[in-house]
């Protein structure tokens, strides 16, 4: 949940760390502190409470001067965010300090275990321990990586932790405990750098090292050196990322989230790119690969996911059924993990997940590992812990999200998301060639289709501007649909404040039908599919409650555009392709209420963009 990063080099650490900062704020932004080693040989440290900003203006007119240092940006588990609870955190003789993003099981035993050996803690975080124990092995004898292998290998829990101290002022050390928190080493000339994400190492090198769970990482200027929390060295090779700075940068647009969702056109365009070949009418997918015998023996699949990339999968579970013929369910990752699940050899394992780290659903994905499942991941980031967890990883290329709200990974993991299900029923014969060409040729269509929907951006600001002020909000949908009302609500919720529900619209006459009335807005997804005919009905008995309806309707459909209050229009396309276009009216929608609002649409209160705590 935190960002955490490291330097060291030539040049000035405290502008790298701050500027790094500042690309990791999206996983926490409570509060936000840095060390630098200055020549003197002293640790000066400057953590303030409150957004990077606030750190920015402490260090305005006397930045800490020196080559080595770490930084933090925080979204608080244990203390409040205070300027003291705020990292780096510091052994009792400040020469030790740390920077930690993941939760420490047992703190409370090594705290107390501590204390009698006369700590003295300063904050209230469970990462003081880390210190205090650094401080033990270094007043053993210990240097600096030798001290901290020792001390973390006394944690329990998923964490990644930055170590500096003025013992040992060659370089920082690192480690990776568990699935939580990446850890990414950038190497470049003459320096190194370590972070939590990419997007702090990108303005200095794209030659990046991912550290695993239970590995530890020696950085100096000249290089890194990977060995186990038992000492064994471990040899790795860099790995080019493609990704490009600019990307990152937010352009012409006022937030991310904005530039992400205009982004989903190309973002589609890209993921399809390569993987459709619409002559032969075959998908390829270049990094599945899965032998005869596991797609042979193959009777369900199981989708995991948590938050957006939940509702993905509860779409992915639809094209599991309806195109490759598998029995699918899609389960919240969280629940799936402490379930004992009933799956085994013959079981597909999809986990969706933009950041590859979200830590409950890496948890499922071992969970599911542990019984013999095939394993799949649907995954924005390369090299991301999920990725290297699965048999086979399917990326959507949507370049990075940097908006806490996920929106261009959404549609284009239910793009991923068809494409495999169009594998599999290629693979395993499931389903002529005929019907496999009419599933694959609308999908040329979708990029163009997903453009006219962004290009009316303004009719959708102008429908926020009518509601912005309501505090209720109920979203309905069926079917396929259903995951999109979900998805609608979540959207609207994390960006504004506003409280609204997502249904499947048959539920509604069984409790929530008493909620309506004026003051309660329901927005309807009632394009033309199957269950058309059904969703009206259910608008009718909305209507006759005087409720007041948004339905996003199939263009020129009269019916809904008589019954609905107002009318969002969604272009024609197969049903079961619809989801990609109908989320995107529901995500601007959310956007402009935000905005209206004046909410911080980029960094909502309360969420990171990563989970890797539980
Ligand atoms: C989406 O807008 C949210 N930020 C959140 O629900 C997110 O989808 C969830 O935390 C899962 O993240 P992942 O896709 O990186 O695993």
């Amino acid at each position: 949940m935190c960002g955490i990063i490291g330097y060291v080099g030539d040049r000035e650490a405290a502008p790298v760390l701050l500027e790094g900062l500042r690309r990791l704020e999206y996983r926490g932004y409570d509060s936000a502190g840095l060390a630098v080693l200055e020549e003197d040989g002293s640790l000066c440290v400057h953590k303030r409470a409150g957004k990077l900003d606030e750190l920015a203006r402490a260090l305005q007119g006397a930045p800490p001067r020196g080559n080595l240092g770490i930084g933090h940006t925080r979204w608080a588990t244990h203390g409040r965010p205070t300027d003291a609870n705020a990292h780096p955190v510091a052994d009792c003789s400040g020469r030790v300090l740390v920077v930690h993003n993941g939760i420490i099981e047992n703190y409370r035993t090594l705290k107390e275990w501590l204390q009698g050996r006369g700590h003295r803690f300063a904050t209230e975080t469970d990462t003081e321990v880390i210190a205090h124990l650094v401080e033990e092995g270094l007043a053993n004898g210990q240097a600096l990586p030798e001290a901290t292998r020792a001390a973390v290998s006394r944690l329990q829990g998923a964490n990644a932790v930055l170590v500096v101290s003025s013992q040992w002022p060659q370089g920082l050390v690192a480690a990776r405990l568990g699935n939580a928190g990446g850890v990414v080493v950038g190497l470049g000339q003459g320096e190194c750098l370590v972070a939590s994400d990419l997007p702090a190492l990108l303005p200095y090198t794209r030659r990046v090292i991912f550290l695993s769970g239970g590995e530890m990482a020696q950085v100096s200027r000249d290089g890194v050196c990977i060995y186990t929390l038992s000492g064994q060295p471990v040899s790795r090779q860099p790995v080019e990322v493609p990704y490009d700075p600019l990307s990152v940068a937010k352009g012409p647009y006022k937030h991310f989230m904005l530039k992400e969702m205009m982004e989903q056109p190309e973002c589609v365009l890209d993921t399809l790119r390569g993987r459709v070949d619409f002559e032969s009418m075959r998908v390829e997918l270049e990094d599945v690969d899965l032998p005869r015998e596991v797609l042979s023996r193959l009777r369900r699949v199981v989708l995991v996911g948590m938050g957006t990339s939940y509702h993905a999968a509860l779409v992915g579970r639809h094209y599991m059924e309806t195109i490759a013929r598998l029995p699918a369910e899609a389960e919240n990752a969280s629940e799936f993990r402490y379930r004992d699940p009933l799956v085994g050899p013959d079981t597909l394992v999809v986990a969706v997940t933009q950041s590859g780290e979200t830590v409950d659903t890496l948890a499922a994905m071992e969970e599911a590992r542990s019984k013999g499942c095939t394993l799949a991941a649907v995954c924005n980031v390369i090299g991301s812990q999920a990725s290297r967890l699965a048999d086979c990883v399917v990326y959507t290329r949507c370049g990075l999200e940097v908006g806490v709200c996920s929106t261009k990974t959404f549609t284009a993991s239910l793009v991923v998301l068809y494409l495999l299900a169009c594998y599999l029923a290629q693979a395993r014969g499931t389903q002529p060639p005929e019907v496999l060409a009419g599933l694959l040729s609308p999908l040329a269509r979708l990029p163009y289709l997903l453009g006219e929907l962004t290009e009316r951006a303004e009719e959708y600001e102008r429908l926020a501007h009518l509601f912005y002020r309501f505090g209720n909000f109920l979203y309905l949908g069926r079917g396929i649909q259903y995951p999109i009302a979900l998805e609608g609500a979540l959207k609207l919720k994390e960006v504004s404040y506003i409280h609204a529900e997502g249904y499947p619209a048959g539920e509604m006459k069984h409790g929530p039908i008493a909620l309506i009335d004026q003051d309660m807005p329901v927005v309807a997804i009632a394009v033309r599919d199957h269950l058309y005919d059904k969703m009206r009905n259910n608008l009718e008995q909305v209507k006759a409650r005087e409720g007041r309806l948004i339905v996003l309707a199939s263009e020129g459909d009269e019916e809904m555009a008589r019954l609905a209050d107002h009318v969002v229009g969604v272009p024609e396309a197969p049903p079961l392709l619809l989801p990609v276009l109908t989320a995107v009216p529901l995500q601007f929608f959310a956007y402009y209420i935000a905005l209206r609002r004046g909410c911080d649409v980029d960094q909502p209160r309360n969420l990171a963009k990563t989970v890797t705590v539980e």
